[in-house]
């Protein structure tokens, strides 16, 4: 199954949607997403017809208006994507920076469109004022517009007439969600020591996500989260703790490049924690989670290909 990217966007789960699309009931009233950048869950869900409703949600105004405009105006935006591709062509790198400039004055999301096909590896940078400050690839032209076009018009027929957007802080999302949602969140990595990511607009503290996931358990919603997660032996990100009550689903996101590059073959595994509502719905049952390093090994050398998930429980 194809289905469309609006754009690309850094810690996009397009690839481990169908994997993650795994824990969700068979038929969802209505899927939210309180961190949903580029909405890759959500359109993936959209188009095996898993959801009736979405909510898709960024902190990044101007991001999630764009994500509006695909939804609800993809014509207006297929043209105006199009002339921007094409005024292109005279100065290509003097265009860009004319663009950037403009969209960091306005915060058009139409230029946001253009800056995200234009950029280097479609990798987004804020700097500490939140002006977007990435610089333009010299070597790719970006999404050709009739591929944007078709992209948009594609997305847009997914979710036209059944998703609201908004642009809120996470917290004021959950406070809203019903009985019947599911939440699907996946939150800006947040270094161990609260450093400002700058790949994103904004980030989020451990402690008060942790605590909002202790509300959301209370309410017995039925969430998941992506987390952290580890390449060959090494972890990244805090690990959610254990009196979240969550099963823990690691899903193996494939080799990781960096690792190839040094010589070393190493599965990256991106953590998926399933709440306690959702866990007992779908009967996710507990395993040990194996935390020594010839464990992990051994799990990656006997594991299955890539695609799999390995499901396990954190114990308290
Ligand atoms: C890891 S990205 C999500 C990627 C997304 N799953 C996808 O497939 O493209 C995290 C997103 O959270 C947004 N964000 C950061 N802080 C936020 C907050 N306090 N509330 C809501 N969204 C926030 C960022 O703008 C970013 O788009």
């Amino acid at each position: 199954m194809t289905v469309p990217q609006p754009f690309q966007y850094q810690g996009s789960k397009r690839a481990l949607a169908p994997l993650i699309l795994q824990y969700l009931p068979v038929i969802t009233t209505r899927l939210v997403e309180p961190f949903c950048g580029s909405a890759a869950l959500s359109i993936a869900t959209a188009a095996r017809g898993r959801a009736k409703e979405f909510w898709l949600n960024d902190f990044n105004a101007p991001l999630a208006q764009l994500l509006s405009l695909i939804i609800n105006s993809p014509k207006k935006l297929g043209k105006s994507y199009k002339e921007l591709w094409r005024a292109d062509h005279e100065d290509a790198m003097e265009h860009y920076y004319q663009v950037r400039e403009s969209f960091n004055r306005t915060k058009d999301p139409q230029l946001l469109l253009y800056l995200l096909a234009r950029c280097v590896k479609g990798a987004v940078r804020y700097n500490g004022e939140g002006l977007f400050n990435q610089s333009p690839d010299k070597r790719r032209l970006g999404t050709q517009p009739e591929t944007m076009k078709a992209n948009i018009k594609a997305i847009s027929i997914l979710l036209r007439g059944k998703t609201i957007v908004t642009s809120l802080s996470y917290e004021n999302v959950l406070a809203n969600v019903r009985e019947e949602d599911v939440v699907y969140m996946d939150p800006p990595y947040q270094g161990v020591c609260g450093e400002r990511d700058s790949r994103y607009f904004s980030g989020i503290s451990f402690d008060d996500f942790v605590a909002q996931l202790g509300v959301l358990n209370l309410k017995n919603i039925r969430y998941l989260v992506s987390y952290d997660g580890r390449s060959g032996n090494r972890s990244y990100g805090k690990p959610l703790p254990t009196k979240l009550h969550l099963t823990l689903v690691e899903l193996e996101a494939g080799r990781s490049s960096q690792a190839t590059l040094l010589g070393r073959d190493e599965m990256t595994v991106e953590s998926l924690y399933l709440s306690p509502a959702l866990a007992e719905e779908l009967e996710v049952y507990p395993t040990m989670h194996r935390k020594h390093r010839d464990e992990q090994m051994q799990l990656m050398e006997t594991s299955v290909p890539y695609g799999k998930a390995k499901i396990s429980k954190r114990v308290s």
